[in-house]
């Protein structure tokens, strides 16, 4: 019989001997109950991890974490997953961690910042180079269309790479919280999707730019001269010039150098399956960053140089011509070489209807 069907109502009343029975079921019960009640302590208390640490492990001394932090090897600690030579403790990525996060980031930032606030004073305190002489109307072919389209394009792309990079940097601090997670979300991802596949478009053409300019980016002595005299600004009279002065000169070989350096480390950021190492992949993304940072604060001031900065500079690379007042004063011995082929708006103006503004060998001399 059962116990609970014993006690409903409309039955008829049990034996003294089938209560007995009932009584002792219903001891049988609590007794079970306190038991797995003790059980359930244990069980609570091995799942408690402090209580587990206490218990279970001996405490881990200073020179045990020495040791798993270099990666030496013993009996009783060893880590070989996929038989690579990773730690238990990645000792270098936390190295690579420190140099990012607290020099290459804040002094990064230092250097663009301050680069901005100096081009600002200077434009405050000394203002725009105009030319000294007034315009003659006649002009210079300098630029074909190839070098513009090319000049425009490589600038856009590095624009892109700064502005893409400078977010995959310092965004999260500004963005996220003003637009949200959603937002920054998709904000950082297209991002790193735009700066990985324009990144290598502008190592190729960066390429291309420099091997189209280098004839007229070949250091001489007249340039040493022009950076002794900081390019004009201090004397009466603007320093020795050939096509590309002493700036344009220092600018074209940063780009040589540290712009290729930055592209060579992008390429092993980019293309992970070539068997680098994360030491390598580290190095590479320090060194990208340092060499990238470093250059976007000195493209501020090529900007300037060649938009507010100096009067008649735009022009020369929207256009393809300049003033030959801008020539003689800017770039002087080029001017001496190509001052017979200055050609009136008139005829500029026939010359461009009759689309010839993309001839290279116009007025550059040979
Ligand atoms: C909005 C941004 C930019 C502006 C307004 C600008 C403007 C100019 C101008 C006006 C010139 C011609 C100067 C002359 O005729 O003497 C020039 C030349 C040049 N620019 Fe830019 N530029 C910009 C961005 C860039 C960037 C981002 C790069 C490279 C990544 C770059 C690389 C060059 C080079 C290599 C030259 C030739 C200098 C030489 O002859 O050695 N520019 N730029």
């Amino acid at each position: 019989m059962n116990l609970l069907t014993a006690q409903l109502p409309g039955r008829a009343p049990r034996s003294g001997k089938g209560l007995t029975l009932g009584i002792w079921r219903c001891m049988l019960v609590a007794f079970v109950l306190v038991l797995s009640l003790g059980f359930t302590q244990v069980a609570v208390a091995q799942a408690d991890p402090d209580r587990e640490m206490s218990s279970a492990a001996p405490g881990i001394t200073a020179e045990q974490w020495r040791q798993v932090r270099s990666g030496e090897t013993g009996p009783n600690f060893r880590d070989s997953r996929h038989e690579s030579t990773y730690n238990l403790i990645n000792a270098s990525g936390e190295t690579w961690r420190i140099l990012r996060n607290r020099w290459v980031s804040p002094f990064g930032l230092i250097a663009i910042i301050g680069m901005a606030a100096v081009i600002t004073l200077f434009y405050v305190i000394v203002g725009r180079k105009q030319l000294d002489e007034p315009r003659t109307g006649r002009k210079l072919f300098r630029w074909s269309l190839f070098m513009r389209s090319l000049h425009w394009t490589v600038a856009t792309l590095f624009i892109t790479l700064a502005l893409t990079g400078l977010n995959l940097l310092y965004g999260k601090f500004v963005f996220r919280s003003l637009f949200g997670d959603a937002f920054w979300g998709w904000m950082i991802s297209a991002s790193k999707v735009l700066h990985n596949y324009l990144g290598p478009i502008f190592g190729i053409l960066l390429i291309v730019l420099l091997i189209s300019l280098l004839k007229d980016n070949i250091p001489k002595k007249q340039d040493w001269v022009w950076f002794k005299k900081a390019g004009g600004l201090t004397g009466k009279h603007h320093p020795d010039a050939g096509f590309a002065n002493g700036g344009e000169k220092a600018w074209y070989w940063l780009l040589a150098t540290v712009g290729l350096v930055v592209v060579a480390s992008g390429f092993v950021l980019d293309f992970p399956n070539f068997n680098q190492s994360r030491d390598t992949m580290q190095w590479a993304n320090i060194i990208h960053a340092v060499g990238a940072l470093g250059l976007t604060a000195v493209a501020l001031g090529h900007i300037y140089i060649g938009t507010v900065g100096t009067e008649g500079s735009l022009e020369a690379m929207t256009t393809g011509y300049v003033d030959e007042t801008w020539a003689k004063e800017h770039h002087n011995l080029w001017y001496e070489e190509v001052k017979d082929q200055a050609i009136t708006e008139e005829e500029l103006a026939a010359r461009k209807s009759g689309d010839s503004s993309g001839d290279i060998s116009a007025s550059r001399p040979s």
